[in-house]
């Protein structure tokens, strides 16, 4: 209904968007060139960011940017997985047969590290959702990480998590992690303007060139969503749906304000 009223040609704000097609906003350009920077140094950074700001897609875009000539990439998604299954699956990234016991594999992920350092690549491991890891996880990784008597950094290691990662590596027992760290980034909500941006770029993929939100609905999207991507988007669908019930061909302050009560 949306498409029909509004001219589009398929519906905004689509999550599976193309790395090539997310928007190039401040917050997402300095994060990239931290990314660049934390791949040459190596060793550990932290991306932290409040849900929805668009830590995943920056991330997935860095990864499709790796040539797999000079990259081997392991993306583990969900930090909740034990400590076994975190091994098990960072082993068969690394090119490790699977092994049964925690030490056989511990083994086998640092020989895939030295050997894949040998050939010219370089492991980037990234465990998303990191707020969720188990303490006990900081100090695994610590431990894994070690190589050469913690001469060498072989490899990138990016925890990507809500800010309560932080907190939880404030803690004193993760200090010997936390001193560790090369690179940290909060990614932070979108400016006013951006927010525009992101809305107008959204609508444009979707085939709309001529505005489509009066420049009230705009600003209230803004004050509504905090300027936090994913909220943005919601709050901008559930209004179009209101304007299109309401046979409107603009979007405007009452369908923002209505779709703040159900979304927000
Ligand atoms: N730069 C961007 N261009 C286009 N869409 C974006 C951009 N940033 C975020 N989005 C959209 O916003 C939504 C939220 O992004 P994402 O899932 O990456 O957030 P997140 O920070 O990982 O959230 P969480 O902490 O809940 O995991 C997604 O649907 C994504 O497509
Ligand atoms: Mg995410």
């Amino acid at each position: 209904m949306i498409q029909a009223r509004f001219g589009l040609k398929c519906l905004p704000f689509d999550k599976s968007i193309a790395t090539d097609d997310l928007y190039r906003w401040p917050g997402l350009e300095e994060l990239t060139v931290r990314l660049e920077m934390a791949k040459s140094a190596r060793g550990i950074m932290l991306l932290t960011g409040e849900p929805g700001t668009g830590k995943t897609v920056a991330i997935r875009r860095f990864v499709d940017s790796l040539s797999s000539e000079h990259y081997v990439c392991c993306y583990l998604p969900l930090a909740t997985v034990t400590i076994l299954d975190a091994y098990g699956q960072l082993n068969r990234a690394l090119g490790g047969v699977d092994a049964r016991s925690k030490s056989q594999m511990f083994e086998q992920i640092q020989r895939g590290v030295a050997e894949l350092t040998n050939q010219g690549k370089q492991p980037v491991i990234i465990f998303d959702e990191a707020d969720l890891l188990k303490s006990a996880m900081f100090d695994e990784l610590r431990i894994l990480l070690n190589f050469e008597m913690d001469s060498k950094d072989p490899l990138l290691l990016i925890l990507v998590g809500q800010p309560q990662l932080l907190a939880k590596l404030a803690l004193r027992i993760h200090l010997p992690f936390r001193q560790r760290v090369a690179m940290r980034y909060r990614m932070p909500p979108m400016d006013e303007e951006q927010t525009r941006g992101y809305v107008d770029h959204h609508l444009k993929l979707a085939g709309r060139r001529q505005k489509l939100f009066t420049d009230e609905a705009m600003m209230q999207l803004f004050v509504q969503s905090g300027g936090v991507p994913r909220v943005v988007g919601s709050l901008a669908l559930t209004a179009m749906t209101e304007a299109a019930l309401g046979g409107k061909d603009l979007v405007g302050l009452e369908e923002v304000i209505a779709a703040s009560r159900e979304v927000v």
